[in-house]
């Protein structure tokens, strides 16, 4: 047990008169040196209570806790973060039960109810456009400019020879180095170019590999470049900045849609909303994204809820596929709504183009235990798969807020959920809990009023079992 193991834990010795900020060596610190530390430097609390607040989040099982240590570093412990699933999603015809990993409350519920909306209306069809990543190598000559393009379409074979050494393995599943090109960005910035490659990396994300490459590159260019006859000491001198892959990948695209005659739409705010009415206000709010800025933002916020939910719960980089879908979302020059819409010939469509750049093999996916399990649950999918389910994520998220936004607000839904949260935080009972819900289900629910509602509602019971006594 934590308790008794850490009942008497001493201050360890010579960190007693250390009440600095600054800190070396702290990565070499064990854990538990490094809660005390805190506790004492920033916290200003307790090691000891510190120390077991922490613990509690620790994994009970030693391994599991030390691959979870591994995978970053300076862990402390773990921040929990509700799993939970969205049946019924029907995606190309196959249901699914997709894993999201997420803190925001209503999230989940309304990609389940936009699933469900959709199941008995064809589902989602999904398909893949392109797959194709993108890696840099910057570097800076100062010479010729013809010598450099006349080099670089001589050496561009022998530079993808290059990297055999690297690329072997994803040749043989189907991918590697597609092809490259030589930009030229002198007008900007003096003296800088730039080695554009594209890649395949199949079922892997592919950043390791597509870094890898990109270093080899790098050597290999400054290398060809300092033996070749074609230019002089001073152009020799090839200097390189940098090599990394892009996060933009604006042809690695997956389309998504939901259509159906508008008549199937059927009413909205008991009742009180038309088929039509609610097709052509969704139109319309969709629209307002494509042409305001603040409102693409939100919108497309929205759909990245869901979005990053499934790339979280399996594994995968989901700050790269939101660095991404917001610069394809401003890719003609203004930044608009990533979802589209139309109403014509009485059907209603709503569809997402997005570029999601992911894995199913390597990094985390099969490393944690529960990005495991998510991709287990989705049926072990390939990359391709794996993009289509969490595009459809993104756009029944999407819809979900736009259906509440254009009938009967988001408010509603929005706190009955959140009056969970702040029922646990005043710390109610299970009797508590299901009389606050009763009595909210049509009221307006904010901090005060819950307050408000909980301290009538226990001067009452106090006041009950004074009496009785
Ligand atoms: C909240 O997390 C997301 C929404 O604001 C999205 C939207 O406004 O479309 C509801």
């Amino acid at each position: 047990m934590f308790c008794a193991e850490f009942a008497g834990y001493t201050i360890f010795e010579g960190m007693e008169e250390n009440e600095e900020k600054e800190i070396a060596g702290f990565s070499k610190l064990p854990k538990r040196d490094k809660i005390y530390w805190l506790a004492k430097n920033f916290l200003y609390a307790n090691p000891v209570e510190v120390l077991k607040e922490f613990a509690e989040y620790w994994h009970d099982n030693i391994e599991a806790q030390k691959l979870l240590d591994g995978f970053s570093e300076n862990t402390l412990t773990n921040f929990p973060v509700p799993f939970g699933i969205a049946p019924n999603f029907k995606i190309n015809g196959t249901i699914y039960a997709v894993p999201m990993v997420i803190e925001e409350s209503s999230v989940v519920a309304a990609a389940s109810n936009a699933a469900k909306f959709w199941l008995s209306r064809g589902g989602f069809k999904a398909e893949v456009l392109s797959t194709k990543k993108v890696g840099q190598v910057h570097f800076m000559y100062r010479g010729r400019r013809e010598q450099l393009l006349h080099f670089f379409e001589e050496a561009k074979e022998e530079l993808k020879q290059g990297v055999k050494k690297i690329t072997t393995n994803m040749d043989q599943r189907g991918g590697g180095v597609l092809d490259m090109e030589l930009i030229d960005f002198t007008d900007q910035e003096p003296d800088y170019y730039q080695l554009r490659v594209y890649f395949e990396t199949v079922d892997s994300m592919g950043a390791n590999f597509i870094n890898s490459c990109l270093e080899e590159f790098g050597k290999l260019l400054t290398q060809k470049i300092h033996q070749s006859a074609l230019f002089n000491d001073k152009e020799k001198e090839v200097e390189i900045i940098m090599c990394i892959l892009s996060n933009y990948t604006p042809e690695c695209v997956v389309h998504t849609e939901v259509s159906c005659k508008v008549k199937e739409l059927g009413t909205f705010d008991n009742g009180q909303m038309t088929a039509q009415e609610f097709a052509q206000k969704f139109h319309r709010a969709v629209n307002i994204a494509r042409i305001d800025s603040y409102r693409a933002t939100t919108h497309n916020k929205g759909i990245m809820n869901g979005i990053d939910a499934v790339v979280l719960a399996t594994g995968n980089d989901f700050r790269a596929i939101e660095a991404c879908a917001h610069t394809f979302a401003a890719r003609d020059g203004m930044y608009r709504s990533l979802s589209q819409c139309e109403v014509k010939d009485e059907v209603f469509r709503f569809w997402l183009d997005i570029p999601i750049a992911v894995g199913t093999v390597g990094g985390l996916t099969s490393l944690h235990p529960l990005a495991k399990r998510s991709l287990e649950l989705l049926g072990n999918p390939n990359a391709k798969k794996l993009m289509e389910i969490i595009a459809c994520t993104g756009l029944a998220q999407n819809f979900a807020a736009l259906k509440s936004l254009t009938t009967v607000g988001i408010q509603a839904g929005h706190m009955k959920m959140h009056l969970t949260n702040i029922l646990a935080s005043m710390q109610a009972n299970d009797e508590e809990v299901s009389k606050a819900q009763s009595f909210f289900t049509d009221k307006v629910v904010s901090v005060s009023s819950v307050r408000e509602f909980l301290e009538k509602l226990r001067n009452t019971s106090f006041n009950t079992n004074l009496n009785a006594g």
